[in-house]
């Protein structure tokens, strides 16, 4: 089965992926969160740093673009080709609400005539393979044979399917039977959508003998060691976990983000990997609530002083 880590926009950037790379090797891909350009194909020059070949040594990577039109596709598209990739990935996915009013994201499942004609216009003119991030839907997985019909269309690198519709966001329940008709599209497909253990993968193997490919978001990012695990690896154990928090925090230093910007990210996994501590909320809630460099270190040092890891349940919603 081949692994994916998935675009995690706040998490998920170079600094990461590297440590993540060289800590728990064996992803066969990354994908990095989204470049968002405007019309005419500016874009920040953070998100030119996130997927420039240096700052991801050691990570294969493939670089993601959030348009509602061909234009800024193609314009950066170039850009990523001067820089040595090979494929690039069209985000069909993203459900929030100021991106959806702008036919951005899961915004382009709503008119699949305007989506076939966006494709078009991309797979006649970009220099590089192009995969595509979807969802079932914009308000129903029943709209998926409709937009699988426009994908057919297309030499696709790959069609990766978070089997939500976008009102179903990240909480509705996964609609694996929505998903089974992508399977015999002519280009590969990957599945993404609440893996968050092995057992998890088993099932979905057991449903889908012929699925090659899974794509992994929040249960990466809850246990770095997931993938590890998936494959019939040893579990996460509390030092690695600490080791890797650690290096990471390190990274964000040295990368010159303030101490507490710093602080700001690592909470932002905290949110995630809080689900390693059950039972450990009060000290959980400790290191969130820390504002300066040195409460955070310690609070997270009797984090991992008071309460054992446990990998085995993954993530799971606090709501
Ligand atoms: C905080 C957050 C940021 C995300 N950023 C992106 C992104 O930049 N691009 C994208 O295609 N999907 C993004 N996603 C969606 C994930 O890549 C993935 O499709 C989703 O979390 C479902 O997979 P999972 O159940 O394995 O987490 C994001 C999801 C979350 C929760």
């Amino acid at each position: 089965m081949e692994l994916s880590f998935a675009p995690m926009e706040g998490i998920t950037y170079a600094a990461y992926r590297r440590l993540h790379a060289e800590m728990f090797p064996g992803v066969d891909r990354y994908c990095a969160p989204f470049i968002a350009p405007d019309s005419a194909g500016n874009f920040k020059a953070g998100s030119l740093r996130d997927v420039l070949p240096e700052e991801n040594t050691g990570v294969r990577l493939v670089p993601q673009l959030l348009v509602n039109a061909a234009a800024p596709f193609l314009a950066v598209a170039r850009e990523l080709q001067a820089l040595g990739y090979t494929e690039v990935n069209l985000n069909t996915g993203c459900p929030s609400g100021t991106v959806v009013a702008k036919h951005k994201g899961a915004g382009m499942l709503g008119d699949p005539a305007a989506l076939d004609a966006c494709l078009a216009e991309i797979f006649a003119r970009c220099p590089l393979r192009v995969s595509v991030k979807t969802r079932l839907g914009l308000h129903s997985a029943a709209e998926f044979p409709q937009l699988l019909e426009v994908y057919r269309r297309y030499p696709l690198a790959r069609l990766t399917v978070h089997v939500r519709h976008r009102d179903g966001m990240y909480r509705s329940e996964p609609d694996r039977e929505a998903f089974a008709a992508a399977l015999d599209c002519p280009f590969p497909v990957e599945y993404n959508g609440n893996l968050f253990t092995p057992a998890e993968l088993a099932a979905l193997q057991a449903r889908y003998p012929k699925l090659d490919a899974a794509m992994l978001g929040r249960g990466a990012v809850t246990n770095p060691a997931l993938f590890r695990a998936l494959r019939g690896g040893a579990p996460l154990s509390a030092g690695e976990l600490k080791e890797f928090h650690d290096r990471l925090t390190a990274a964000y230093l040295v990368g010159g983000l303030a101490p507490n910007y710093t602080v700001s990210r690592m909470k932002e996994l905290w949110f995630y990997q809080r689900c390693l501590f059950p039972g450990g909320e009060r000290a959980v809630n400790a290191v969130l609530k820390t504002k300066s460099l040195p409460d955070y270190q310690a609070a997270v040092a009797a984090l991992f002083r008071q309460v054992p890891l446990d990998a085995s349940q993954g993530f799971f919603d606090p709501a």
